[in-house]
C-alpha cells in the first residue's frame, strides 16, 4: 500500500503504479537515503520529538536494511513506488510501528532533494579523482615526448611545428578546468534541503543545521520552497560532465586521426584495438570512436534535464522524478569514459621520429621567415606578404623552403642573408617560441615541472 492511500476509496491502478514507480532506477540511492534517514532520526531524538529507544531501534533497522540491499537479500519491488517507500515499508515490517516515526517532520520532497545532493557529492568526488588520474597519464606521455616534434594544426592544415608534449599538456589544462568545475558545483550542492518538508517547513521543533552537520554538509538550503523545487545543482554537474566529455571526444578524435595510415603516428596496443569481421587486415580504433560517440549521450542528458525543469511552477512537481535517469546516465558515462580514455592513452605508443625529418625546410616554417624579416626591421604585414610570395614560388617549383637559393630569396627582399638557412629546421623553429606558454623546450619543461609538482598535491 502506498504511504498516502487512506484518503482514497480505491487503490492505484496497476498500470498507473507501473507508470509512476521510480524504483527501477532510484534504487541506486539506497545508501544515501539511509544516511539521510539516520541523520534525520538522530536529530528527532536530540529535539525530543522521538525517544532514545525509538532512535536506536530505527537506526539498527536501517543498518540492517542497508546490509540486506547490499547483499541482495532484499528484493526491491517496483510496486513499492520508490526507494524511500521501499525502505520505510521494510523498516515497519522489521521493527513494527516505531518504524512509522521515521518520516516525522519529513516529506519525500525534501528527502529526495537531499538524496540527490548526497549522491552528487559522492559521485563528484569520484569523477574528480578520475580526472586527476587522466591528467597524470597525459602528463606521463608528455614527459616521454618532451622533445618529440610534430606538426601543429589549425583547420586541420599543418600550421607550425610544436612539441608533442606541449600538445598533450593542452589536455592536462582542459581537464584541470573540468575538475575545477566539479569542485565548484559540489561547493553549492553540499547543503541540506532536509527540513523543508513538503514545501513550507514544519511546525515541529526540528533542527535543520544539526542534520546538515551530521552529514558533513555546509549548512542548509534555507528557503524551503527553493529547497524542494530546484535541481540546478544537478544540471551544473551534468553540464560539467558534458564539458569533460567534450574534451574527451576531442582527444578521441585525435587518436583516430593519429592512428590512421595517413598520419602513422600512434600505434594502439592490440589489447585496445579491434578487427573487422570482413577485412582481415583491419585494426580499428573502436575505443576512441566510442569515446567520441559517448559525448552525444551526455549532451542528450543535459538537454533532457534542462527541458524537464523548464517552466515548472514552484514548488515540487512529479516531473522532477524524471531527472534521475539522465543524471545517473551522464555521471556513469563520464565516469567510465574518463577511465577508459586514460587506459587507451596508456596503451598507445607514439612514433617520436615520425615528423622531424619530414618537416625540414617545410612550409610550416614560413612564419619563422616572417619573424626573421620583422627582426630586420620590416613591418609584419609587409613581411607576411613577402613570405606569401616565397611560398608561392616554392609551390611553383615544387621545392621546400631550404631548397631555394639565396639569390632567389634576395629577389624577394634585400634583407635576406645567408643566415636565413639556419631557420629551416623544425627544432629551431620550436625552440624559438619562447613566449610564456609557447612551445619552446624551455617553456614546455617549465610546464612539465609545474604540472608534475601539482599532480603530487592532487593525486
Ligand atoms: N520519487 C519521487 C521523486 O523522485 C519522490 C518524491 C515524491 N513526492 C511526491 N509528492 N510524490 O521525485
Amino acid at each position: 500500500m502506498p504511504l498516502w492511500n487512506s484518503r482514497f476509496r480505491k487503490p492505484l491502478a496497476d498500470s498507473a503504479l507501473r507508470f509512476t514507480s521510480s524504483l527501477d532506477f532510484d534504487r541506486v540511492l539506497f545508501h544515501v537515503d539511509i544516511d539521510g534517514s539516520k541523520a534525520h532520526v538522530r536529530m528527532l531524538r536530540k529535539q525530543k520529538i522521538i525517544s532514545a529507544a525509538d532512535e536506536r531501534k530505527i537506526i539498527r533497522g536501517l543498518e540492517h536494511i542497508r546490509k540486506e540491499i547490499t547483499n541482495g537479500k532484499l528484493k526491491l519491488d517496483w510496486r513499492n513506488e520508490d526507494i524511500h517507500t521501499a525502505i520505510e515499508e521494510r523498516l515497519v515490517k522489521k521493527i513494527g510501528e516505531t518504524g512509522r516515526k521515521l518520516h516525522t517532520a519529513r516529506s519525500r520532497n525534501d528527502q529526495i532533494a537531499l538524496d540527490e545532493r548526497l549522491y552528487l557529492r559522492e559521485e563528484i568526488a569520484g569523477l574528480i579523482k578520475l580526472i586527476r588520474h587522466c591528467q597524470s597519464v597525459f602528463l606521463s606521455q608528455a614527459e616521454k615526448h618532451r622533445s618529440t616534434i610534430v606538426p601543429g594544426y589549425t583547420h586541420l592544415q599543418r600550421a607550425q611545428p610544436i612539441l608533442f608534449a606541449h600538445h598533450l599538456l593542452a589536455y592536462v589544462e582542459m581537464f584541470d578546468r573540468d575538475a575545477e568545475r566539479f569542485q565548484d558545483c559540489v561547493g553549492r550542492a553540499n547543503r541540506s534541503p532536509l527540513g523543508a518538508a513538503a514545501l513550507a517547513g514544519t511546525s515541529l521543533p526540528i533542527d535543520r543545521h544539526h542534520v546538515a552537520r551530521q552529514l558533513k554538509m555546509d549548512g542548509v538550503v534555507e528557503n524551503s520552497i527553493d529547497a524542494v523545487s530546484d535541481r540546478d545543482v544537478l544540471i551544473e554537474c551534468v553540464s560539467a560532465c558534458a564539458l569533460t566529455m567534450m574534451h574527451v571526444s576531442r582527444f578521441a578524435e585525435e587518436m583516430v586521426l593519429w592512428n590512421s595510415h595517413e598520419f602513422s603516428f600512434a600505434r594502439i596496443d592490440d589489447s585496445f584495438a579491434t578487427g573487422s569481421s570482413l577485412m582481415p587486415q583491419k585494426k580499428n580504433p573502436d575505443i576512441a570512436e566510442l569515446l567520441r560517440g559517448k559525448v552525444g549521450r551526455v549532451y542528450g542528458d543535459l538537454i533532457a534535464l534542462l527541458t524537464i525543469m523548464k517552466g515548472l511552477p514552484l514548488a515540487y512537481n512529479r516531473d522532477l522524478q524524471e531527472n534521475k535517469e539522465p543524471l545517473f546516465d551522464a555521471v556513469r558515462t563520464t565516469r567510465y569514459s574518463l577511465a577508459i580514455a586514460a587506459e587507451l592513452l596508456n596503451h598507445t605508443r607514439f612514433d617520436a621520429t615520425r615528423f622531424e625529418t619530414e618537416l625540414e625546410g617545410d612550409l610550416t616554417l614560413a612564419t619563422d621567415l616572417v619573424d626573421y624579416l620583422v627582426a630586420k626591421g620590416i613591418s609584419f604585414r609587409r613581411a607576411h606578404s613577402v613570405v606569401g610570395k616565397i611560398v608561392q614560388e616554392c609551390l611553383r617549383q615544387s621545392k621546400s623552403l631550404n631548397q631555394l637559393s639565396l639569390s632567389v630569396y634576395k629577389r624577394f627582399s634585400s634583407k635576406f642573408g645567408a643566415d636565413v638557412f639556419g631557420l629551416f629546421t623544425p627544432r629551431k623553429s620550436v625552440h624559438a617560441k619562447v613566449s610564456v606558454g609557447g612551445t619552446s623546450g624551455k617553456e614546455v619543461e617549465r610546464q612539465l615541472h609545474r604540472w608534475r609538482a601539482r599532480m603530487k598535491n592532487v593525486l
